[in-house]
This record gives structure tokens, C-alpha cells and sequence, in this order.
């Protein structure tokens, strides 16, 4: 392994750092391949499995191929300690993912993301002793390592605690001040410690207690956001965590940590950004946490709303020929998943077209309605994206909102001073028949009115979505 095979630009490529190499490009196209399949729920296992074998690749070929700038290895003993704590790892990752409830998944994401966080900030700390002061981009990485992943750590366990309800959010105008304060002062300290001119050993003050700013920090950015912003939060979390492990990466001069960090940091900044969009929100705003409770009324979000009983519900549905139904939050709250796939399948039962469409942001995390409808086995052609079923509106006989507010709003198109002008919308409003199952005049998360609601075309069906489901299921059995 240690034979050299030949030298370019004076460095010596030998058959092991070539193949370590080699297992490094693999890797990083397993991580690519991976993260393209992850896109779509029919190839998502797939991928996850790819980019999982990318790193079970890497971590192998590093531990038997990899050597220091001297040319040694890693040293046998240690060799096992690793594998001790990767299995350890893997086990305790095996069951908490097995035993974890598909709507506790945040909190899940949320944990993980801490420890990668955690796991990137103690490399930079415990290679801060070996820095070469002189070397600045070396020591900057190092700085910038323990920073990220310790705001990423402290700041995913808060998100993790806000999630399962174990912390309350605290609020008070003078937190974005104190932010501010420690934020300047993180990156103050990382400067001092940059241009100080000192050894390691005598900054040992400093590095701790720039760990200290940072972990302080991340608590304190992630407190006041309110409960529904935390799919963003965490999604940029996980984003910080990523280029943390690129950081580490650079420590090591690591090519397939460094991609690895980069393919997580790009993707969680990307998944943030879109979620903004879709929200129609920038991100300062969801940070600040602007959003929600009054608003503007929508205009025309006035006048009476008109309900309908079940059986004119049921004849309406099952002489209808195209139906759409569209989720939201409150088909979550309301756990209606499965008879929500029963209605579907009797329907279709009748020669009923049904369709489910999906908002991006419908729910409260990233494919939430994708999660809860595939619990149910709805099969996954049956979801129909915004932009794809929006020009199918005006041809469909009923739509039908079970606990959706928000994404289908038309205040978002038609009344520019609503908080939520400009965010896509679902277009139940340009259905022939809109039928909206809520439980009362209870509001969306933006806090506003719905003049749909209100439209001369929709009827209401007020309850908890799975009981009006379940009588309307039965009501369409006995025709
Ligand atoms: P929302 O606008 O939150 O509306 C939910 C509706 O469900 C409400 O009208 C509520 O009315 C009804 N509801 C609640 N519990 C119910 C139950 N048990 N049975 C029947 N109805 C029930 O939901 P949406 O349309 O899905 O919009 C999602 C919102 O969350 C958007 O504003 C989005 O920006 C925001 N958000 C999403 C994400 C992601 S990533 N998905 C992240 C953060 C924020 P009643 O109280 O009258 O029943």
C-alpha cells in the first residue's frame, strides 16, 4: 500500500492514498445520487441508502488507508476505540429511529442535528492545542468549527426541547439586543485569538470561553422563535451543522468530510430558503418571528358561512366526477389521515377522480402532508404538486379542504396588504364546489381571515376533521 506509484508536483502518490482518494470520489457521487433520489418519497429509501453506503465507504477506507502528514496510520488502539463508539453510536441511533413516532420526526431531526453539531465542535477544540498560529486560514477553520457547531448544538437542543414542549419560548424586545451583543462579541473574541500573536497553551482562556459565547448564543437565537417557525430554524440549524463538518473537514484536510459538509450546509441553506418562499416570508422575519396573531382582515373575509348537512355533502361528492382534496394542519391535528384515504377509495369506488394537492408548506414541517398521507398508503401518484393541479381547478367539481387555511387563502393573490400577499396558493377558490371541514372560526398560522370561507361556492362541515370524515364515509356507504 505504501508503494509509490508515482510523484507529480513533487508530492509522492502511493497505492493506498490513491485508493483512499478514489474511495473519496465515490463517496462523494454516492452523497450526490443519494441526495437527488432523496428528493422524490418513491426513491427516498434509495437514496438513503446510497449516501449511507457513500459514508460507511469513507469511514472504512479512512480508518485502513489513511495517514498523517508523516505517513503513519492510525494507530491500531485507537482504530478500536472509533469502532467501539461508532458501534455504540449506530445502536443507539437504531433504536431511538425505530422506536421514534412519525410525528415526533422534527424532534428526531432536531437531536441528530445536535450531536453532528456537538461532534464538529469538539474536533476544533480538541485540535485547537495543535494549531499553527501562523497559519491563519488553518486556524480560522478552527475557529469557525468550534463557533458553528456549538451555536448548531446548543440551538437544535433548545428546538429539540421547544418541539416535545419541554421549553416554553421566551420573548422580550431586548433578546435581539443581547443577541446582537453576544453575536459581536463571538466573532470579537474569534478575531482577538486570530491576531493576538499568542500560542494555544496561552489562549486556552480564550477558546473556552468563546465555546461559552457560542453555546450561549445558539440558546438564546433559537428561544424567542415561535413554535410553528422551527421546521425553518431547524432546517438552517442543520445547515450550520453541515458546514461545521466541512470546517472540521478543513482541520483535516478531509475531502470527503469537507464535500459532505458542504452537500448538508448547501442542502439545509436551499430547504430553508424554499420554505421561506413558500411561505412568502424572508428569513429575518421568520427569525424575529413577525408573523402571525391579527393581521390585516382578508378582503371580502366577511358575511356568514354557509354550512351544509352530510347527506347533501355525500350526494354532492359521489355524483361529482373530479375531486380534489386539499390538506392541511388540521388534517395532522385531527389524525384523519386514514379516513381521509377510506373517503378517497369509496369514492373512487363511485368512478370519482380524486386527487390530493400539496402545498409545500401545508402542515408544519417539510413534507409534512407527504409523511401523514403516506402513513395512511396513499399512493404517492395520487399527490399532485401546487404549479401541476392549480390549471386543473376550474375543472374540478369539489374541492375539498380538510383543515387547510393558509395555503388556500386568496388573500395571498388578491390583496397585496395581506401578510400573506404573494405566497402560492392552492386555488380551491377556482373549484365549481368547495367544501371546508374545520372545526370552527378558528384562524390559520398567519392569524387571518379566509375569504374563501365566505365564498358564495363553499359549504362548511364544522367538527374535528376524523369524525365529520367518518360520518361523511358512512353517509356515502349507505346511498
Ligand atoms: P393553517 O393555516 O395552520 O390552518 C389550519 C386549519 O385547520 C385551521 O383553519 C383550523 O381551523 C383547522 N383545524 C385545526 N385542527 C383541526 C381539527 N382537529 N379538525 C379540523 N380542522 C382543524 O394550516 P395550513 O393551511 O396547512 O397552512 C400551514 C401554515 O403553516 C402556513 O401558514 C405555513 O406558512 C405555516 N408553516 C408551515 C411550515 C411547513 S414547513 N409546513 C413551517 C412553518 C410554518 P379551526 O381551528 O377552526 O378548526
Amino acid at each position: 500500500m505504501d508503494k509509490i506509484l508515482g510523484t507529480l508536483n513533487g508530492v509522492d502518490y502511493t497505492i493506498g492514498g490513491t485508493l483512499l482518494e478514489l474511495s473519496y470520489l465515490l463517496a462523494a457521487i454516492l452523497f450526490v445520487i443519494g441526495l437527488k433520489l432523496l428528493s422524490h418519497p418513491e426513491t427516498a429509501r434509495r437514496g438513503n441508502f446510497y449516501a449511507g453506503g457513500g459514508m460507511v465507504l469513507a469511514m472504512l477506507t479512512t480508518l485502513l488507508l489513511h495517514k498523517n502528514a508523516n505517513g503513519v496510520g492510525i494507530q491500531p488502539a485507537n482504530v478500536w476505540i472509533i469502532l467501539a463508539a461508532i458501534g455504540v453510536g449506530s445502536a443507539i441511533g437504531w433504536i431511538i429511529a425505530r422506536k421514534i413516532k412519525m410525528t415526533a420526526m422534527p424532534q428526531l431531526v432536531s437531536f441528530y442535528n445536535a450531536t453532528g453539531g456537538a461532534a464538529s465542535a469538539l474536533v476544533a477544540l480538541l485540535e485547537f492545542p495543535n494549531a499553527d498560529m501562523s497559519n491563519w486560514g488553518s486556524v480560522l477553520v478552527t475557529l469557525l468549527g468550534l463557533i458553528i457547531g456549538s451555536v448548531a448544538f446548543s440551538g437544535s437542543m433548545i428546538a429539540y426541547g421547544k418541539l416535545d414542549g419541554k421549553v416554553k419560548d421566551i420573548r422580550a424586545g431586548y433578546m435581539s439586543f443581547v443577541n446582537l451583543a453576544l453575536l459581536v462579541g463571538t466573532f470579537g473574541l474569534a478575531i482577538f485569538i486570530l491576531l493576538s500573536g499568542q500560542t494555544p497553551a496561552e489562549l486556552n482562556w480564550a477558546i473556552y470561553l468563546l465555546l461559552f459565547v457560542s453555546l450561549l448564543y445558539g440558546v438564546l437565537f433559537v428561544m424567542p422563535i415561535g413554535g410553528a417557525d422551527m421546521p425553518v430554524v431547524i432546517s438552517l440549524l442543520n445547515s450550520f451543522t453541515g458546514i461545521a463538518a466541512a470546517m472540521a473537514g478543513f482541520i483535516y484536510n478531509n475531502q470527503a468530510m469537507i464535500l459532505g459538509g458542504i452537500l448538508v450546509g448547501a442542502a439545509g441553506s436551499i430547504l430553508t430558503l424554499l420554505m421561506c418562499k413558500a411561505m412568502n416570508r424572508s428569513l429575518l422575519n421568520v427569525i424575529i418571528g413577525a408573523f402571525g396573531g391579527g393581521g390585516t382582515a382578508a378582503a371580502g373575509a366577511e358575511g356568514t358561512m354557509k354550512e351544509m348537512t352530510m347527506s347533501d355533502a355525500s350526494v354532492l361528492l359521489a355524483y361529482s366526477q373530479n375531486i380534489v382534496i386539499i390538506p392541511g394542519y388540521g388534517l395532522a391535528v385531527a389524525q384523519a389521515q386514514h379516513i381521509c384515504h377510506e373517503l378517497d377509495l369509496l369514492l373512487a369506488d363511485k368512478g370519482v377522480n380524486v386527487r390530493y394537492a400539496i402545498h409545500p408548506v401545508a402542515g408544519r414541517m417539510p413534507g409534512h402532508m407527504n409523511v401523514l398521507l403516506a402513513e395512511a398508503d396513499v399512493p404517492y401518484d395520487k399527490l399532485v404538486e401546487m404549479a401541476d393541479i392549480n390549471p386543473d381547478m376550474p375543472n374540478t367539481d369539489v374541492a375539498i379542504v380538510i383543515g387547510a387555511n393558509d395555503v388556500v387563502n386568496p388573500a395571498a393573490i388578491n390583496d397585496p396588504g395581506s401578510p400573506i400577499a404573494g405566497m402560492p396558493i392552492i386555488k380551491a377558490h377556482e373549484a365549481k364546489n368547495i367544501i371546508v371541514m374545520k372545526r370552527g372560526r378558528g384562524k390559520g398560522y398567519a392569524g387571518i381571515e379566509n375569504s374563501l370561507f365566505f365564498d358564495d361556492k363553499t359549504r362548511l362541515l364544522f367538527g374535528n376533521a376524523k369524525d365529520t370524515l367518518q360520518t361523511l364515509v358512512s353517509e356515502i356507504k349507505g346511498l
